[in-house]
Order: C-alpha cells, then sequence, then structure tokens
C-alpha cells in the first residue's frame, strides 16, 4: 500500500504534492519521492530512503518549480527501502516518469525481455518496468502528442498483470496526467483550473471537494481543465462526481473512526493482496521458498511472540496435517533460553509482522548460528528479520497502523498454511483433497468480507460482555488458535481480562472458577471435534455462564447450547483461526469503544518490541 498524490495545473506542484503525501503517510512510509516537470520541459526527480520528512528537509531551498507533477510514499514489496528503489521512476531518457500502488505480479519475465531489448534498470522495483514499457509504446507512435501518449499507457498496461493504479506523465507533454487503476485505488480530485491524481482522499481535501472514483481497468487522463475517463480499450466513461463530507481526519482513517476498525475491514482487500500471485485453482506459486532445502529438513521450530504466536499455532496443524511434519511452536522470549534441539535439519520459521521483534530477532541469531535453515514472514521489506533469512514471505498488507494486529495476523496464517499446502503438495502427502484446499485459499476474501457484514451483531454483544469482569474463550485444534487470539484482542483493545484454554482442558481446573459473572465464547464451527465442543458447552451452561457461541451459518443446533451465536460461514477447518477470529476483532472493538479505550494505542503496548 503507497500513497500517490499528482496535480495539473496553474500553481506551482510542489507544495500540493508534499501536502498530499503528508496527509497519506499512513498508507507508506519508508521512502518518499516527487517529478516536476520544470519550465526548461525537463523533469526533475527528488526522492529519498526515509520518511517524508526527510525528503522535505533536503529540498529546502532547493524544490523543482512547476505546475505539473506526481509524488509519492513508498511501503516497499520489490526491492528495499532506499533512495534508488524510492519512486518515482523514469525510462532510461527520464522524460517517462511512473509512480506506483500495488503489485505487478509478472515484472521479472518483463524485465529479461525489456532488457533483451537493450533497456537498462537502476532499481529493483516491478514498478520501473512500467516506465520502460510506456517509452517503448510511445516511441512507437513518435514519441510525442497526448492522444499518442494515452495509447502508449493502454498498451502498456495490456503486458502487465497483478494489482496497480498508475500515474504516468511524460517530459513532453507539458499539461498531461494519466493514470490507470487495476484494484488499488485511484481517485480524482476536480478543482478550478486544476486536477489532481491520489491513491486516497486525504490528499485532495485541502484542495476540493470535488471527487471522482477510477474503477478498476479504466484509465484516466487529466489536463488543468479536462478530466476524460476510457476502458482499458478506449471507449469513454461518463461519471458524475461527488461531494466528499468527511473531515480530513475522517478521511485517513477511510470514514472508521480507527484505524483499528479500518483495517479489520480492510482484511478481505489485504488477504487478496497477500495471495496474490502465490494461489490459483491449480496452485500455489512461492517462488521466495526457493532458498530452502526441504529435503533437509526433519524438524520445523515455529518461532513467534504475541499475535504472531497465535498464528504459529495455525501453522503447525497444517504442517503436521497436510504435509506430516513434526512441529514445535514456541514462544521466542522462552525458546531463548531453553536448550533447544537446533541443527542444520531444523527449518526455523520466524514471524514476526515487523520485522524488529527483539526476542524473535535472537531467536534468528541461534538459528543461524546452529546452522538451521530460516524462513522469515514479515510485513516489512528490508526490515532486520529480512536480512540473512534463507527465504522471506512478505505479508504485502500495507503498513498497520493500529497497534494492534488484524490484517497480518490473518495474513500470516494464511501464507503459513499456504507454505504448509506447498510443502504436502512437493511431499505428495496431500492426496485428493489438495483441490478443496487450493480452492478455500482463492475463496478466502470474499469469505472474511461476507462476515464483516455481522458488525450489528458483535455491537449488541459488546454490551453484555462489556458489563463483566472477565471473560473466558474456549475452542478445539484450529479453533483453539482462534479462541487464543480472540482473547487477546479482548485484553489488548478493552483492558478487561480474558483468557483462552483448550477446551477439553475445562474439566482439568478453569471450570471452577465459572459462574453467571464470566461469559464464555465457544468456537463452535464445523469441525471433526465439534461435538466435543458442545459438550464442554453444556458442561459450562450447568454452571449457568453465559455462553456466546461463534458458529458455522446454518447449524441451529448450536442455538440449543448458547445464550447467543455469531455464525459465519462454512469453510474447511483450517480457515477457522481467520474466520472465527474476525468478529472477535469487532467484538474486542465495540467493547474498547464502550469503555472509551484509546483503540489504535492501546496504553502499555508498542507496534513493535523492540527490547526484551
Ligand atoms: C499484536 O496484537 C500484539 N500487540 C503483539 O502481541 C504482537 O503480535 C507481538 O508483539 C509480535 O509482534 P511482531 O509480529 O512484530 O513480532
Amino acid at each position: 500500500m503507497c500513497g500517490i498524490v499528482a496535480c495539473v495545473g496553474y500553481r506551482e506542484v510542489t507544495p500540493v504534492l508534499l501536502n498530499g503525501l503528508k496527509r497519506l503517510e499512513y498508507r507508506g512510509y519508508d521512502s518518499a519521492g516527487i517529478a516536476v516537470r520544470t519550465a526548461d520541459g525537463t523533469i526533475a526527480i527528488r526522492k529519498s530512503e526515509g520518511k517524508l520528512s526527510k525528503l522535505v528537509n533536503q529540498l529546502n531551498g532547493s524544490a523543482p518549480r512547476g505546475t505539473l507533477g506526481m509524488g509519492h510514499t513508498r511501503w516497499a514489496t520489490h526491492g528495499a527501502p532506499n533512495d534508488v528503489n524510492a519512486h518515482p521512476h523514469t525510462d532510461e531518457s527520464g522524460r517517462v516518469v511512473v509512480i506506483h500502488n500495488g503489485i505487478i505480479e509478472n515484472y521479472a519475465e518483463l524485465r529479461l525481455e525489456l532488457k533483451a531489448r537493450g533497456h537498462v534498470f537502476q532499481s529493483q522495483t516491478d514498478t520501473e518496468i512500467f516506465a520502460h514499457l510506456v517509452e517503448e509504446e510511445f516511441e512507437k507512435r513518435g514519441g510525442e502528442g497526448a492522444v499518442n501518449l494515452l495509447d502508449a499507457v493502454r498498451a502498456s498496461l495490456k503486458r502487465v498483470r497483478g494489482a496497480y493504479s498508475f500515474v504516468v506523465m511524460d517530459a513532453r507533454v507539458p499539461d498531461l496526467l494519466i493514470g490507470a487503476r487495476h484494484f488499488s485505488p485511484l481517485i480524482v480530485g476536480i478543482g478550478e483550473g486544476e486536477n489532481l491524481l491520489a491513491s486516497d482522499i486525504p490528499a485532495l481535501l485541502e484542495h476540493t471537494r470535488r471527487a471522482l472514483v477510477i474503477e478498476d481497468g479504466e484509465v484516466v487522463a487529466l489536463t488543468s481543465d479536462v478530466v476524460r475517463i476510457y476502458t482499458l480499450d478506449g471507449g469513454s466513461v461518463e461519471r458524475e462526481p461527488f461531494e466528499v463530507t468527511w473531515d480530513v481526519t475522517l478521511a485517513e482513517k477511510g470514514g472508521f473512526a480507527t484505524f483499528f476498525t479500518k483495517e479489520i475491514y480492510e482484511q478481505p482487500a489485504a488477504l487478496a493482496n497477500a495471495l496474490r500471485g502465490r494461489v490459483e485453482p491449480q496452485r500455489v506459486a512461492l517462488p521466495e521458498l526457493a532458498g530452502i532445502d526441504f529435503d533437509r529438513v526433519d524438524r520445523v521450530h515455529i518461532v513467534a511472540c504475541g499475535t504472531s504466536y497465535h498464528a504459529g499455532l495455525a501453522g503447525k496443524l497444517a504442517l503436521e496435517r497436510w504435509a506430516r511434519v513434526p512441529v514445535n511452536v514456541e514462544v521466542a522470549s522462552e525458546y531463548r533460553y531453553a536448550s533447544p534441539v537446533v541443527n542444520e535439519r531444523t527449518l526455523m520459521v520466524l514471524i514476526t509482522q515487523s520485522g524488529e521483534t527483539a526476542d524473535t530477532l535472537a531467536c534468528f541469531r541461534l538459528a543461524r548460528e546452529r546452522g538451521a535453515q530460516t524462513l522469515a514472514l514479515t510485513n516489512v521489506v528490508g526490515s532486520s528479520i529480512t536480512r540473512g533469512a534463507d527465504a522471506v514471505i512478505y505479508l504485502n498488507v500495507g503498513p498497520e497502523i493500529g497497534v494492534v494486529a488484524t490484517k497480518t495476523y490473518t495474513a500470516q496464517v494464511a501464507l503459513l498454511e499456504l507454505v504448509a499446502l506447498d510443502w504436502a503438495i512437493r511431499r505428495e502427502t496431500v492426496g485428493e483433497i489438495k483441490h478443496e484446499l487450493l480452492q478455500s485459499f482463492v475463496r478466502l476474501p470474499d469469505l472474511v468480507q461476507a462476515i464483516i457484514g455481522s458488525d450489528h451483531q458483535t455491537e449488541q454483544l459488546a454490551k453484555q460482555v462489556n458489563r463483566y469482569r472477565s471473560a473466558f474463550f474456549f475452542g478445539r485444534g484450529f479453533g483453539y488458535v482462534a479462541a487464543l487470539e480472540g482473547a487477546l484482542k479482548l485484553k489488548e483493545v478493552s483492558y478487561l481480562h480474558a483468557e483462552a484454554y483448550a477446551a477439553g482442558e475445562l474439566k482439568h481446573g478453569p471450570i471452577a472458577m465459572l459462574d453467571p459473572e464470566i461469559p464464555v465464547i465457544a468456537i463452535a464451527t464445523q469441525s471433526a471435534t465439534l461435538d466435543k465442543v458442545v459438550s464442554n458447552m453444556q458442561e459450562v451452561r450447568a454452571r449457568r455462564a453465559p455462553v456466546i457461541a461463534v458458529a458455522t451459518d446454518g447449524d441451529t443446533f448450536i442455538a440449543e447450547h448458547a445464550d447467543d451465536v455469531i455464525y459465519i460461514p462454512y469453510a474447511p477447518e483450517h480457515l477457522t483461526p481467520i474466520l472465527a477470529v474476525v468478529p472477535l476483532q469487532l467484538l474486542s472493538y465495540h467493547v474498547a469503544a464502550l469503555r472509551g479505550c484509546d483503540i489504535d494505542q492501546p496504553r502499555n503496548l508498542a507496534k513493535s518490541v523492540t527490547v526484551e
């Protein structure tokens, strides 16, 4: 997820770009850059690794002057965050300029093709290939004129596969910005004598409240006084502008009250991005795993902290069930001081959305000292965990601003299970259920989307839960993972005490504590052990504890054993750690809101625990 802003008009464009990028920093902040067409008809580019403020300081007094330009604040997916990989990117001549939000899945093959035709690349990004494609197509059309540039962009778009919002300009066409969208957002701001493009509304509000959404498969051409939308094949699209009523703060959160909520609702799109190009109806595609010699592995140690540890538990269940590989999952702070048996036949899987968690990094060093192979799952390109790992899988869900993990967790579970499935396919241990499993990941974003609509129900249940001093969660297998993560969400966001247990452990102690003052949240979705969970629910109700069940659509039997039921769509049980957690994320949000908690930055918590 990156921040894009561009403007064509009558004013000095640099301040417009920098102020717009400031409003979009929550979309990415590992590097920033601007490009301005200056009065002498050349393109001035200023870009640097680091936050926007560093670029602003560098520009101090030497900002390029011009009325056509674009700016970008990056959340890296391909190529480490550094000056060279910062956007904007150009072709060799420096005349075609591109900024991009998204992922070009076939960039490697296009890069080889372009190199074979003599193109020279500056960066390691997927974005840069688009500048070279447009340059080629524009030269074929004479390298001049607005219509030819528009045609060149359209022809280039037909070559790329993946998610994008692009903005293109060319030094030879002084009054034209071209935008294109496929999956990644792109908004037009309609001003007086100027028009703007941005990846999100906050960047526009200082200049205009009249906006147009560009839809997937559309291309838009902006001059200082005209906006025209086209289809990829050149057809014209008519669309009425809308009036933005949000204030800037609300706009930064996409209209939600908190980033936490925004990021819960973002999960269908985030999962689609995490899985993009990695799972198809017939296969898993994780080229990142090429760095692992799986034949050398006779045991797996999954190491992580907090929410990431919970994702690791789901990974264990999947790896052992599908790939038939022995797996230990350990909390990093315990693992590093125990006496783990680690050697060159161990594969350590390190799960850390920040890539900077001190305890997890310590285990990473231990693994490498012992000759073990290492696979890192992280959301931050270039983070410490990526340096020296044998393989790195990026979550690709964009920055998670809320301190409490939501979309990074669900992406971790999905990608870990995909690693397990990929390994099982290699080992031929997964058999005929392979296609059902592949299909479940293809459907996953839509399944999460269906659940998010149940928010009204969790809002009502939150009023009940909020009355109590504690809450108790339980489940079995994949459902136990969901119970653990649901309890942690409630604790972190609302400060209400909550704990989770394996349902079968109830009789070994916790049941003594249950009474009408402790609500029990039972993960009772379809699974091989559902009848056992129902028995546990009956035991709990016999102690008159109120029971809220998370159950599978259509399972009316559950309603006889619970006071309230949150229904979620049927899905294979390996998706329970994701699907059953979404309503629990929402429940924790509503309880926290009732308690007036600082939901995006809960007390005592940090987004990255870089100390022991
Ligand atoms: C997330 O909700 C928690 N605040 C926390 O447990 C987090 O999962 C843990 O600190 C690990 O962070 P990491 O994934 O960046 O390593």
